[in-house]
């Protein structure tokens, strides 16, 4: 099975009950133009979950960006897959950079995480990526592929799992890797999952994230392994976030 393309919004910690207006005029664009063969999913903060989630227009998934690994209990100020699937998520982003950096949260903690999102019946995006330091020591690769052999669950699946390969230094910062190097590094995705979970490997949706933007979206989306893209700054306006989602309109 070909892998499903995915243009995901993560809004990180951004967005008032006001920012619905961007999920009303998304859904505008999308209705006037459905790109093919391409799921879009907006990540909002928490607070606005379930208000997503009931007023997005078809064609538009909500997820969240984080979850705790238990399903309840004392845990104060934490969220859990249980709840979120209850108001209305279908999937949760784990191991994205801010939360390993922020928060301290390693691979172990990321698989758990994951296993809590199928747990659930969701969706896990699964994020891994090399700070600057790594990857000018030439260590890209194992960073990578290490995140990702420690932050995937056996279980995971195509069906369950999206990966999103997001270079730490990328992150907000207006710069991209070179379309060479996007390409590397997610043949080499390709190839552990491969070598993982054989066939099925192929399956699996690899998303490009750090700084994207309208005019990158068309060469990156294009680069060998690349099935769509995780999104921050430019998912906050729907006329940016439509502009990446372009890439996938013809
Ligand atoms: P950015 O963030 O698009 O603002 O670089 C991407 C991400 O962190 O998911």
């Amino acid at each position: 099975m070909k892998p499903t393309a995915l243009v995901a919004g993560n809004w990180k910690m951004n967005g008032l009950a006001a920012s619905q207006a961007e999920l009303e005029a998304l859904g505008t664009y999308l209705s006037d133009g459905a790109p093919a063969d391409c799921d879009v999913l907006i990540c909002p903060p928490f607070t606005l979950v379930a208000a997503f989630a009931a007023n997005a227009a078809d064609g538009i998934a909500v997820g969240a960006q984080d979850c705790h690994t238990n399903t309840s209990g004392a845990h104060t100020g934490d969220i859990s897959a249980e709840m979120l699937k209850d108001a209305g998520a279908t999937y949760v982003i784990v191991g994205h950079s801010e939360r390993r950096a922020d928060h301290g949260e390693g691979d172990s903690l990321v698989k758990a995480k994951a296993e809590a999102v199928h747990g659930q019946g969701m969706k896990a995006i699964v994020c891994v990526g090399e700070t600057e330091a790594e990857r000018d020591a030439g260590n890209t690769l194992d960073i990578v592929l290490g995140q990702l052999a420690g932050s995937l669950p056996d279980a995971a699946t195509a069906a369950n799992t999206v990966v999103a390969y997001e270079p730490v230094w990328a992150i907000g910062t207006g710069r991209t890797p070179t379309v060479e190097d996007v390409a590397e590094v997610h043949t080499a995705i390709r190839s552990a999952l491969v070598a993982r979970f054989g066939e099925a490997g192929n399956s699996f949706s690899i998303l490009y994230g750090g700084s994207v933007k309208p005019s990158n979206a068309d060469e990156l989306m294009n680069a060998a392994n690349v099935n769509g893209a995780l999104v921050g700054g430019a998912s906050l306006k729907a006329s940016d976030f439509n502009g990446i989602i372009d890439a996938y309109r013809k």
